[in-house]
């Protein structure tokens, strides 16, 4: 959609499909003005108490005299001085979801004196822009009538059209298009994304931008790397497994990328230690670390971002069969160090070893992995809160601040060595499982492993991938935080 940005002073004169005024339910700014040239319906309305302000609450006037607006919308701001972010996340949300509703074309929102704790007056800007954009995803490729689009086609926001601004609007833009590829590639079905799928929506970011190329590693050649962990989990599934490069150019050669790994299972049964039946679907998502490597990539590209990044996906379908992986199979991993297979259910490391190894071939600036690791994750941190773990400390809290600025936050777990022998084996250099205490952190403390020679951090993001129950759909997590991220890396 077209998203532009006015100071729109004279609120009455604005023409639009939908006049979206913000406010505490109070008669000022705006609502002063509209409420003189439609002589006193606002003031009236008010008294009525049909309007209070009270935060998310709207009020949808499909007629008003007076105004060049069609519609009016009231949001309410609630009465302090200043909201919340979330609340701020809450009260666009609920009134971008009346526009939707309403069918609108075009929009305009006036946000008077809304201001956010802790926040630019600028950061509302790119907020807006970012959840207009993902509010017209729609899921519809595999119904045999598609759900109507949404009506949006263009958006005023209130503010100055400064350089700067429209610098915001636009990442929170491509922002959004990042998490729609996301949510889009982890809503689709195992059948339909597989590994060679995933490859080939790769190949298409190379097509659509410039500074964008993208290889892909097939079996022969992961063999010939010696990738025996992440064959491991393809051995037994009739889909052969892939290994994308995606590398987005955007400064100098010379500056040392940014690596992001994404663990691409796209469907995990559980292999010979087979998943139990209930819900085992949702293991379709076992992919959304892959597709936010994809969307993340596809966002910085779309923001001509100045820095580099390579996105690695790991692509691979869990499956028991004749020739898949069996309890106490030992292989080599590309690293050369041996590890015994107690469990092929933990095979999101297996596939995410190798490829961390192959990140190093990049002499990487950072290292971040994305993964739906561990259902350990969920049991300690439900869907809010990311897993967030590096073998650096303050690249963990670099992380954690991302999260928070971009609503898509991470809270630190432990790294600590005193884990790391929960992983021994009698057989290999380590066992895949470390026992039934702490799964997340022991599958963090593995990856770890082979990760020693760069800046590294790990995404656990098994709750914060997908929503389950009647909004079961994918979230575009954690696409937000690594693009905020990869701003601040980005030189102007
Ligand atoms: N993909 C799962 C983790 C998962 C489970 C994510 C449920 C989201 C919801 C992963 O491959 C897995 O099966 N992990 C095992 C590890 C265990 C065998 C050590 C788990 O969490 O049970
Ligand atoms: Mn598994
Ligand atoms: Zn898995």
């Amino acid at each position: 959609m077209q998203i532009s940005l006015k100071p729109c002073k004279d609120p009455k004169t604005i023409a639009t499909d939908c006049l979206v005024v913000f406010s505490n339910g109070q008669l000022s700014g705006a609502l002063t003005a509209i409420n003189e040239a439609s002589d006193g319906a606002i003031d009236a309305l008010l008294k009525r108490g049909d309007f209070k302000g009270k935060v998310a609450e709207t009020l949808y006037i499909p007629y008003l005299p007076g105004i060049r607006a069609k519609r009016l919308l009231l949001v309410g701001t609630g009465d302090s001085e200043t909201v919340s972010d979330a609340d701020a996340d809450k009260l666009l949300q609920s009134g971008i979801a009346v526009l939707n509703k309403q069918q609108s074309k075009d929009c305009c929102l006036l946000f008077g004196d809304l201001r956010v704790d802790g926040r630019k007056a600028s950061w509302l800007l790119q907020r807006s822009a970012q959840l207009l954009e993902v509010s017209r995803y729609r899921y519809s490729e595999t119904l045999s009538k598609a759900k109507p689009g949404s009506a949006l086609r263009r958006a005023v926001l209130q503010g100055s059209n400064s350089d700067s601004n429209r610098k915001l609007v636009e990442y929170g833009q491509q922002t959004a298009e990042g998490i729609n590829v996301t949510r889009r590639l982890g809503d689709l079905p195992g059948n339909i994304c597989t590994p060679d799928f995933l490859a080939k929506e790769s190949r298409k970011l190379a097509r659509q931008f410039e500074k964008v190329k993208v290889s892909v590693l097939d079996e022969k050649k992961m063999q010939q790397l010696g990738m025996g962990a992440l064959l491991s989990v393809s051995a037994g599934s009739d889909q052969p497994a892939r290994l994308i490069a995606i590398e987005y150019q955007g400064a100098a050669k010379s500056q040392r990328p940014h690596v992001l790994v994404g663990k691409g299972v796209t469907f995990d049964t559980g292999g010979i230690s087979l998943k139990p039946g209930a819900k085992m679907d949702e293991m379709k998502y076992d992919m959304c670390g892959a597709a936010s490597v994809v969307g993340t990539l596809r966002a910085v590209a779309g923001a001509e971002l100045k820095v580099n990044v390579v996105g690695i996906v790991a692509a691979a379908e869990n499956m028991p069969s004749g020739r898949a992986t069996k309890p106490g199979d030992i292989v080599t991993s590309m690293s050369g160090q041996t590890i015994e297979i107690l469990n092929t259910d933990a095979e999101g490391r297996l596939v995410l070893c190798d490829a961390l190894t192959y990140a190093g071939k990049y002499k990487p600036a950072s290292v971040i992995d994305i993964a739906t690791l561990t259902g350990a994750c969920v049991v300690a941190l439900g869907k809010h809160a990311i897993g967030l773990y590096s073998n650096q400390d303050d690249f963990a809290a670099e992380l954690q601040n991302c999260g928070n600025e971009a609503r898509d936050r991470a809270w630190p777990m432990p790294l600590w060595d005193d884990y790391q022998p929960q992983l021994d084996s009698n057989f290999a250099d380590m066992a895949n499982i470390g026992g039934p205490e702490a799964g997340s952190v022991t599958a963090a403390c593995f990856l770890s492993r082979f990760c020693k020679d760069y800046r590294w951090a790990h995404l656990d993001i098994a709750g914060a991938a997908w929503l389950s129950g009647a909004n079961k759909g994918a979230t575009g997590r954690p696409v937000g935080l690594l693009f905020n991220y990869l701003q601040s890396k980005a030189k102007d």
